[in-house]
């Protein structure tokens, strides 16, 4: 009988759930919440009453596509932090409840083992390149930005990791100041294609280590749009292409800095990058460019799998059942989770 994994995923603002069948991606549904657009960022509150709307028929859909029924099933994997409690809290007492009634065990995931483990999850038919371990990830979502060491699917080093604010964060907040609306990440990358990355230059921090920050650029940003507004009214309509092609540049030399960094520090140059801003255009350019030029193997995960899925919390939650861990049915989500 092969292993069948449903994977559930509810961390902030999509809802989703999966099924793997010995690692082969069966399924993956992902009802992604309009109802935050107006507020230029996620409302909790709102986020978990989507959540309890969607959690039903997004798993029914999902067993459905896969073709197969809930009693087929093997284990349920879900996440269990980090990100907003109320929305964890729909996911974690659904995979407890069906696995309670399923009499089938459960598996806690930590969302950003999923995200750093998204090359491994397999299609039928699709070319799937995976890192040999170990491998250095580039985690950058709209909550965290670390550079991590990962020695095997079940063991994670934090190298350096973002003091303030998380990439993704820069990206939102500086599409909200400019008016491009929410989520700015990819309403940023549109825009930069058309843009000159040379044009306006932006501090970088000089912060030691291996670690990030990313607030400066924002306010930055803010006194620099203050400025040319006071002598311009329409200065971000005339020049947004250009204000997003050279924020999204100084925003990805930063990131690209410390890859480097990591990779000479380690000797480790089989590099990968995971989280919602992994689907930028530019940073996977650059990525490929600069592993072409130092000879790195980067392997780039596909678009679908960079924002929050269920599909990379099915194949973490695999990792774990097949290591033996088992998650009492007494667990709590958490909102925070400082290491792996
Ligand atoms: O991984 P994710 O879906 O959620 C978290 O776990 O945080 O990441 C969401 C973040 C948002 O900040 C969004 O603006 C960013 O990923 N993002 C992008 C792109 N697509 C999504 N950032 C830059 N370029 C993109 N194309």
């Amino acid at each position: 009988m092969p292993d069948r994994i449903l994977g559930i995923e509810s961390s902030c603002d999509d809802t989703s759930a999966a099924v793997i069948e010995d690692g082969f991606l069966l399924s993956n549904v992902i009802a992604s919440q309009q109802v935050h657009k107006d507020y230029g960022g996620v409302v909790p509150e709102l986020a978990s009453r989507a959540h309890e709307q969607n959690i039903v028929p997004v798993v029914s859909q999902a067993l459905a596509k896969a073709g197969i029924q809930a009693t087929d099933l093997t284990a349920i994997a879900f996440t269990r932090g980090p990100g907003l409690l109320g929305s964890l809290l729909v996911g974690t007492s659904f995979a407890k409840a069906l696995g309670l009634a399923l009499d089938i065990p459960i598996v806690m995931v930590n969302h950003l083992q999923g995200h750093i483990l998204a090359n491994f999850i397999k299609e039928r038919g699709e070319e799937n390149r995976q890192p040999t371990f170990p491998y250095i990830c580039l985690l950058v979502s709209g909550g965290n930005s670390q550079i991590v060491q990962v020695n095997n699917p079940l063991d994670f080093v934090i190298l350096g990791q973002t003091i303030d604010d998380a990439v993704g964060e820069a990206f939102d907040k500086c599409s909200k100041m400019m008016g491009l609306g929410y989520p700015g990440g990819p309403v940023i990358d549109k825009l930069a294609k058309e843009g000159d990355p040379k044009r306006f230059k932006f501090a970088k921090p000089h912060i030691p280590g291996l670690d990030y920050s990313f607030s400066g650029i924002k306010t930055s940003l803010l006194y620099f749009l203050r400025d040319e507004l006071a002598k311009d009214a329409d200065f971000i309509e005339k020049n947004k292409e250009d204000l997003c092609a050279s924020f999204q540049k100084t925003l990805i030399d930063i990131l690209l800095d410390k890859l480097v960094k990591a990779v000479k520090q380690t000797g480790i140059t089989e590099v990968t990058i995971g989280g919602g801003v992994a689907a930028n255009s530019e940073l996977r350019d650059r990525i490929e460019e600069e592993g072409r030029r130092r000879g790195w193997n980067t392997y780039l995960p596909a678009r679908k799998f960079t924002t929050d899925n269920a599909a990379m919390i099915a194949i973490a939650g695999w990792f774990h059942y097949l290591h033996g861990e088992r998650t009492p049915l007494d667990v709590v989500p958490v909102s925070r989770i400082a290491d792996y």
